[in-house]
């Protein structure tokens, strides 16, 4: 017989251990938006930094969609994965349309069937906007909750729509969002992939996988795939690199850099290394060639991808 998940002990758990963050201190649904858009692949400690910077700069949809988009790109510069910033900023010019043009006359929705309906905002997103800042009873599925999931379920592969269930059936309805949000915590401190605290676990006598935790979920294989490139890094006489904005498409989409391509004309060109980049699915191989041009650019007047930061570092020794 197993016991019932005790929602009182994990959220008073929530309320003494939670992680002071400053998103946790504000209701105000944009800033918890700029939040959760973060986090979904930034590390919570490097997200702070970005999140502050955003909030001061952006305090509201409208500040953002009267700015360029290539100012928010800048802002976002280092924090990876930059078609977030480039649909958030679509996200607050939709939201500063007229109602009568399909907008929201400048003030975030507070739905989710509606924050749904937004550019960049996926299911998760908008439970945990709407839970979090207006206390809609909605469940929150993302990896932290999947994972605890599947150790109180000892289930090793949980489809998407299990973990659906299972959110919904738990959900403590009267304050959704602090549920949701002790949940996360959870996964995020103690339920962690690797090495979890099953020891300070609040949840742990309802949970059928503790004695062999880190089975549940079994790990995804994901095929990493490789990508080579060649890059051209060329400086003018006082220094400058030459830098070209890249199209809409692509990971590095709307950023600058140095012009890459996976076959390049080396003529004239002396090869001076290579740099390898990590992304969650892709290693990224880059030999970079140097040569010169007329005419550089200051690369601390554009957003650079951290990718390009090390291509124009390579320089340095060279
Ligand atoms: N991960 C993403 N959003 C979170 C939140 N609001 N609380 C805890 N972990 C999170």
């Amino acid at each position: 017989m197993s016991t019932q998940l005790s929602q009182s002990t994990l959220l008073a758990w929530y309320a003494e251990a939670k992680r002071d963050l400053p998103w946790r201190h504000t209701s105000d649904g944009w800033k918890i938006l700029l939040s959760e858009i973060l986090l979904q692949q930034t590390q919570v400690s490097r997200g702070i930094g970005y999140w502050l910077k955003l909030v001061e700069r952006f305090p509201t949809p409208q500040s953002m969609a009267e700015a360029d988009v290539d100012e928010v790109l800048l802002l976002w510069q280092g924090a990876g994965y930059y078609s977030r910033a480039r649909r958030l900023h679509a996200l607050a010019r939709q939201v500063c349309l007229a109602s009568s043009e399909g907008g929201y006359d400048g003030v975030l929705p507070t739905t989710s069937a509606e924050l749904l309906q937004l550019p960049g905002v996926g299911p998760y997103t908008a439970a945990a906007v709407a839970s979090i800042a207006h206390g809609e009873s909605v469940a929150c599925v993302d990896g932290n909750i999947r994972r605890v999931m599947a150790r109180q379920m000892k289930s090793t592969n949980p489809s998407v729509k299990e973990v659906e269930h299972w959110a919904k059936k738990n959900l403590f309805k009267p304050d959704a969002g602090d549920w949701n949000q002790a949940v996360m915590e959870l996964g995020a401190t103690i339920c962690t992939p690797k090495r979890p605290k099953c020891v300070d676990c609040p949840i742990a006598p309802s949970c059928s996988g503790q004695h062999d935790a880190t089975s549940y979920p079994e790990p995804k294989r994901v095929k990493r795939k490789r990508l080579d490139l060649m890059c051209e890094l060329r400086y003018d006489s006082s220094g400058l690199p030459l830098l070209v904005q890249r199209g809409e498409d692509g990971i590095l989409a709307g950023l600058w850099g140095p012009k890459m391509a996976e076959n390049i004309d080396i003529k004239s060109l002396k090869f001076i290394g290579e740099v390898k980049h990590v992304l969650s699915h892709r290693d990224i191989f880059v030999q970079v060639w140097l040569g010169t041009c007329s005419q550089g650019r200051d690369p601390a007047t554009v957003a650079i991808s951290s990718l390009d930061r090390k291509i124009l570092e390579l320089r340095a020794g060279n």
